[in-house]
């Protein structure tokens, strides 16, 4: 007598029907693999059901993402679904958002993001964020750059490494002979490009920028766009833009967020992930009629 573990359920198995093959009958067509679409090959980050509330209201939900390694990943959907709060998962900033929390599994390089013993200081030198709005601090351009390395108690030639971050970050022709000029002083483009060595003086693994763009004109987005071609030779990036174009044209991956459409019935607004693919993929042959809406322009 065989004894059966209670906890597995056995499959029961439906009497076949079908009449026998002959051998000279072609073999049944095997179905394809499904692959894991939130699978990459060596990411740096990894999300499993992942979901996000805000006090009581659910901002995300059942998120599978990874972030493919020195490459770039854009974030689009339309406003609300929760672009800015996966990005903020990725180094913890949601922790400074009093009543946010969050379920599921992050991972970045293999280690568990929500582990009480990650430092989330540390965490967010090695994940670096620029924000939407150019944020520079009220101080000179040279003091912008070497504020974080400073902090961190950085002992080699700072002369050296705000030169190095201004040059990475396509700044330093344009303020070499001002560097103790204000910050603020340097128009938007150029306030964000500052932002952004900013950001590199601290020598992260990946930046994580959300809507760097949207406060430039095309020729300082064109630079920005330029830059992060450049940067994702030696960084991973991750991009929330509303700029379709700019999302096809930077882009290796996309992720297109949605609201879900059973919350929205309830009367929630919370975002899932309609669709991860290749960038270029996403935008000719969207697998998902959700996407396929949202960049034609008939969601959002
Ligand atoms: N600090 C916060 N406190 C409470 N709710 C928040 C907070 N930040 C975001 N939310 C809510 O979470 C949901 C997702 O917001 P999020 O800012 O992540 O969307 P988004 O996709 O970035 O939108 P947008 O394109 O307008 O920037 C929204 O319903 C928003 O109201
Ligand atoms: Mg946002």
């Amino acid at each position: 007598m065989t004894t059966r573990s209670p906890l597995r359920i056995e499959p029961t198995t439906p009497p076949d029907e079908s009449p026998p093959m002959r051998p000279s009958d072609p073999l049944p067509a095997l179905p394809p693999p499904k692959p894991d679409p939130a699978t990459v090959p060596d990411p740096v980050i990894s999300a499993r059901s992942l979901c996000v509330w805000y006090g009581s209201s659910m901002a995300l939900k059942n998120v599978d993402i990874d972030i493919p390694r020195h490459k770039i990943t854009a974030l689009i959907g339309p406003s609300g679904c929760g672009k800015s709060t996966l990005l903020r998962c990725f180094n913890r900033m949601n922790d400074l958002i009093p009543g946010a929390r969050m379920e599921g599994t992050i991972k970045f390089e293999g280690i568990e993001l929500a582990d009480p013993s990650i430092d989330a200081v540390a965490l967010r030198r090695r994940v670096g964020m620029v924000f939407q709005k150019p944020n520079p601090f009220p101080k000179s351009i040279y003091q912008n750059v070497a504020w974080g390395a400073r902090i961190n108690g950085y002992k080699g030639d700072m002369d050296e490494l705000v030169e190095k971050s201004l040059r990475r970050a396509a700044l330093w022709e344009e303020v070499r002979g001002k560097l103790h000029k204000s910050g603020l002083d340097l128009s938007g483009g150029q306030q964000q490009r500052l932002c952004i060595a900013r950001t590199l003086a601290v020598e992260p693994e990946i930046i994580l920028m959300d809507e760097p763009c949207s406060a430039l004109d095309p020729i300082a987005t064109a630079k920005v766009e330029d830059l992060m071609d450049e940067l994702k030779e030696d960084y991973t990036i991750v991009i929330v833009t509303h700029n379709m174009q700019q999302a096809r044209r930077t882009s290796d991956m996309t992720a297109c967020l949605m609201l879900d459409e059973a919350a929205v019935q309830g009367g929630h607004r919370t975002g899932v992930i309609a669709e991860f693919s290749p960038t270029e993929k996403l935008f000719t042959n969207p697998s998902d009629p959700r996407t396929e809406a949202y960049i034609t322009g008939r969601i959002g």
